[in-house]
């Protein structure tokens, strides 16, 4: 079989841990019992970009046992845990090719090498699979796509408007069951997780700052507030703003926030945020990171060419010293710090994502021939689903109208 992993005696570790995952995610776990059954991926080729992680290993699993065949790649080079990729090779026979820490050049690569059975579905998160695809090859065997994050979807809409988009895509993002809890839960969690286990330091009493007020700034936001920060928001969306400051933050533009932030976390979705004007003002010591998905929010480059030293005081923690002495710490190479960090969103929150990208596999496998070269939303019935099912994994139940309930939504007569 074809794979390039770290160490395939990583497996044994990787094993546990994907299974420790699979306990929190019940969603998953009922539609892998269902798609074992009724086989509704048979004959289907999967070439996956994703993070990988315990939870990507569940969704994999739950894709072959549907009757697809699967190949995997990363979407980042630093989110790979190498004992999960390792236990989807050696225990799961699926090609996977994702190394931690690999470079530009095996990043692409192993997207090549996902792509190399020709596949009929991709499944991407933050659409590199997908341009990678749209740059000379062919693609007219391929049914449709998903596509996980906001980021992603972003560049496949720029994609749909200039009509170059080749297939139709599902953007699992947009379903609330994904950005609603995993978007704000699981990047507010993780990301605090990864801050915390790369420095060690006490949020209490410090203030963090943060450039960015969408799902994922607020999830962050809450669970800095709620370790005791003084929470700073920096946007450039008058409503987020406002929402921000009626949600009880200071809000500022970086340049004043750069002068009192203790802690920087960048989730905007675009890049240099963070700029060579706002280093200089900021304190000795700063700590600088990034939870959007691509790494260009922090302007690297710009810190390189200012710093007169730098070295790795911590795993993951570069240290940059500037022309007025000041250090300022950046984490995980200024890539997603959840993952590069920490081990990514909790299971729990994965699995209605996850839910969400495997139901829309097989709605694209009965009717992507259908579609159009556009980006679709994930079916409502399939978003309610999912919610309907977790509630139940979780043991709540909740009220149903009564009869005349229903039908006094349903009339516009009855005003009293
Ligand atoms: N994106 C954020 N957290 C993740 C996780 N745990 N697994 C896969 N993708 C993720």
């Amino acid at each position: 079989m074809d794979y390039d992993v770290k160490d395939l005696g990583l497996a044994k570790h990787g094993y546990m841990r994907i299974e420790w995952a699979e306990t929190s995610m019940p969603v998953l776990r009922l539609v892998r019992k269902r798609f074992a059954k009724e086989r509704p991926l048979r004959g289907i080729r999967i070439a996956a970009c994703l993070h990988v992680t315990s939870e990507t290993a569940n969704l994999m699993q739950t894709l072959q046992a549907g009757g697809a065949d699967v190949r995997l790649c990363a979407s980042n080079p630093l989110s790979t845990q190498d004992d999960v990729a390792a236990s989807l090779v050696a225990d799961d026979n699926i090609p996977t090719f994702s190394i931690k820490g690999e470079d530009n050049k095996t990043y692409y690569k192993h997207i090549h090498s996902a792509l190399g059975h020709q596949p009929t579905i991709t499944m991407d998160d933050g659409a590199d699979l997908v341009s990678l695809l749209h740059s000379g090859r062919t693609t007219h065997k391929i049914i449709g796509g998903t596509e996980e994050t906001t980021t992603g979807v972003i560049r496949l809409r720029s994609m749909a408007k200039k009509g170059v988009l080749k297939f139709p895509v599902i953007s699992v993002n947009d379903a609330d069951t994904k950005h609603m809890f995993d978007n704000r839960y699981g990047t507010g969690q993780s990301t605090l997780d990864g801050v915390i286990r790369a420095t060690n330091r006490l949020i209490t009493g410090s203030t963090v700052v943060i450039a960015g007020y969408g799902w994922c700034g607020r999830g962050i936001a809450t669970r800095a507030k709620g370790l005791g920060a003084d929470v700073v928001i920096t946007e450039i969306d008058p409503l987020k703003a406002l929402e921000a400051l009626m949600d009880g933050y200071r809000v500022m533009p970086m340049e004043q926030a750069a002068l009192i932030g203790d802690f920087f976390i960048t989730v905007t979705g675009d890049l240099k945020v963070i700029r060579a004007e706002h280093f200089n003002a900021m304190k000795d010591g700063a700590i600088v990171c990034n939870s959007g998905h691509f790494n260009v929010e922090i302007d690297i480059p710009a810190l390189e060419k200012l710093a007169r030293r730098r070295k790795m005081v911590r795993e993951g923690v570069e240290q940059f010293v500037l022309a007025n002495g000041r250090r300022i710490n950046l984490l995980g190479e200024g890539r997603l710090v959840n993952l590069a960090m920490a081990e990514g969103h909790p299971s729990s929150v994965m699995d209605m994502s996850f839910a969400n990208q495997a139901l829309s596999v097989e709605f694209l496998v009965k009717h992507g021939r259908s579609l159009k070269k556009q980006v679709y939303p994930v079916p409502a019935v399939i978003d309610k689903e999912i919610a309907r099912l977790k509630l139940a994994g979780m043991g709540v139940k909740i009220d149903k109208l009564t009869k005349e309930q229903e039908k006094y939504l349903a009339s516009w007569e009855m005003g009293t």
